[in-house]
């Protein structure tokens, strides 16, 4: 029986290029994942996730890691083509694993052929497919607005004498979301996608999708100020987040609702110039509930206080049946074990897997694993510079399934495009999935429970006890299934208090459960959840 969404228990991201190589390029594959489908879902031993969302497997250029996309309608040869990509969709439904895709609607490669056309001459037909403008009578930029991957957004574009806008990389052409026809396009790369069977997308980079051009230059900071060049010099209050984003995120909603099951989640990082981070996370959830969502990025944008993350959690638990997706990291982010510390990391797992809703797990999260020192060899990244997204590769590095050193951790048996890292004796699958008191037994358990209990999934969220300095609590109710959540953000044991008795049935600090009465005693960094009776 194939599931809903709102049964699933978290979404797993899979970056392709470092799961698992098979064909010795030192880059991962669709063939790698499939022989990897069973660590997935399927066995005992599996980690046991219902949903895996790949980064970019399109046609690519691979300047952007895929994220540069030349043929939203093909696999890319570097991961194995399309036979490949079907044959992996039919294995992750045999297990009712949910098969999520990466759409980038905010920009193409400039390798896209609508690029190719759009840029052959002024009055092409696909001229309007993308951003372009005339000069300043002194021949500089439109307007002053920057990329994220540093300097300006706009580059000029000698053949046909105007400039086009790139919000990334200029390989990365910003597509006119204001023109009807573009529209169309995604919407039927979505279709197209939905037909085969794909279960949803998470959504790249929605926040420069509607801009404000009427408004021109973005202000400068009053606070900051590094130069012009400098992202954080401006508030970029024109070139992104425009009247029009939600209307445009709405259209892409319909097009799932044409279709059964699927689900959509947009990823969108609030801006503090903006007012209200939770008010505008909010109007990104409130677009279409149980159909899209917005990734909630707090957990690693929040300092460590147990007060802050009771603060920015009860906010989120406010949406508890409306499928939000809490998130712990991904490609673009430090790895939350190298942020935090590893005690930490685990705490924060068992938070984020008791939260309400679809919580998205990077890759390697599950086993620890931590950001990798690249030699200056190595680098790919060609975000350097830009505003905090630079050097992201550390966090993108081969998934780690063994402790032969010699067979690149089980990733690939030629040099991998990324170095693996340290710790490799003990951070890797096979032996943490024999090692009892593992991050990967701890996901797992807590993925087994909350497949268990819907009071877990989709339960209303609330706290019993005052905001403490020192632990985050919360309870979870779902009619009268209730468990209670704690977790000890100190390096001290703490005595406290839960309003009945219960079973801890997981715990970072030991695999064993445990009747407790209403007292009971956290361990430094600890996090628990209790079963109530
Ligand atoms: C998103 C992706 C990031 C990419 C950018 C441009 O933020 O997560 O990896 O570089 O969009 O597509």
């Amino acid at each position: 029986m194939t599931k809903s969404w709102r049964d699933v228990n978290a979404i797993y991201q899979i970056y392709p290029r470092s799961f698992k190589d098979t064909n010795s390029d030192g880059v991962g594959d669709l063939r790698g994942i499939i022989e990897k489908i069973d660590y997935l879902k399927g066995e005992d031993k599996s980690l046991g996730v219902d949903a895996v969302w790949l980064s970019p497997i399109f046609s690519s250029p691979q300047i952007d890691c895929g994220y540069d996309i030349s043929d939203y309608r093909s696999i890319d040869p570097l991961f194995g083509g399309m036979a490949m990509f079907d044959e992996l969709l039919l294995q992750a439904h045999k297990r009712d694993l949910k098969v999520m895709l990466d759409l980038v609607p905010n920009h193409s490669s400039d390798q896209h052929t609508w690029f190719k056309e759009s840029s052959s001459s002024r009055d092409n037909s696909k001229r309007d497919y993308y951003i372009w403008r005339d000069a300043k009578s002194d021949g500089t930029p439109p307007n002053n607005w920057l990329s994220m991957s540093g300097g300006s957004a706009w580059q000029w574009h000698d053949k046909t004498g105007q400039y086009y806008l790139h919000s990334f990389l200029p390989s990365q052409p910003d597509l006119n979301w204001d023109n009807p026809e573009v529209r169309q396009e995604i919407f039927e790369i979505m279709r197209f996608w939905f037909e085969k069977g794909v279960d949803g997308f998470r959504v790249d980079a929605i926040w420069p999708l509607s801009k404000n051009f009427a408004a021109g230059d973005n202000p400068r900071n009053p606070e900051y100020y590094a130069g012009d060049e400098d992202y954080g010099s401006y508030i970029h209050q024109n070139s992104k987040g425009g009247p029009k984003l939600c209307e445009y995120l709405r259209m892409m909603s319909d097009v799932a609702l044409e279709y059964k099951n699927k689900f959509l989640v947009y990823e969108f990082y609030p801006d503090d110039r903006f007012g209200s981070r939770f008010d505008q996370y909010s109007a990104i959830q409130k677009v279409a509930p149980g159909v899209s969502s917005t990734f909630y990025f707090e957990a690693f944008q929040t300092e460590w206080w147990a007060r802050k993350f009771q603060e920015k959690f009860n906010a989120f638990g406010t949406w508890y049946d409306q499928l939000p997706v809490a998130s712990l990291g991904n490609h673009d982010q430090t790895r939350i074990a190298s942020k935090f510390g590893m005690a930490q990391a685990k705490a924060l797992a068992l938070m984020q897997l008791s939260l309400p809703g679809i919580p998205a797990i990077y890759y390697g999260d599950e086993l620890g694993m931590l950001d990798v020192d690249i030699p200056q060899n190595y680098k790919h990244d060609n975000f350097a510079g830009g505003a905090g997204m630079d050097a992201r590769d550390k966090y993108r590095t081969p998934m780690r399934w063994n402790s032969d050193i010699l067979n690149n951790a089980g990733f690939s048996n030629s040099n991998p495009w990324l170095p693996i890292g340290d710790n490799l004796d003990w951070l890797n699958v096979e032996s943490e999935q024999s090692t009892d008191h593992s991050f990967f037994n701890l996901y797992k358990k807590m993925l087994a429970l909350r497949s268990e209990y819907a009071a877990l999934r989709y339960g209303e969220y609330s706290t019993w006890q005052d905001t403490s300095d020192d632990i985050m609590t919360f309870k979870r109710n779902y009619n009268d299934e209730i468990f209670y959540i704690l977790i000890n953000f100190t390096d001290r044991q703490i005595n406290t208090n839960i309003p009945s008795r219960g079973r801890v049935v997981a715990s970072t600090n030991t695999t064993d459960e445990y009747d407790i009465e209403n007292s009971l005693t956290l361990n430094a960094f600890e996090a628990i959840l209790v079963k109530a009776y």
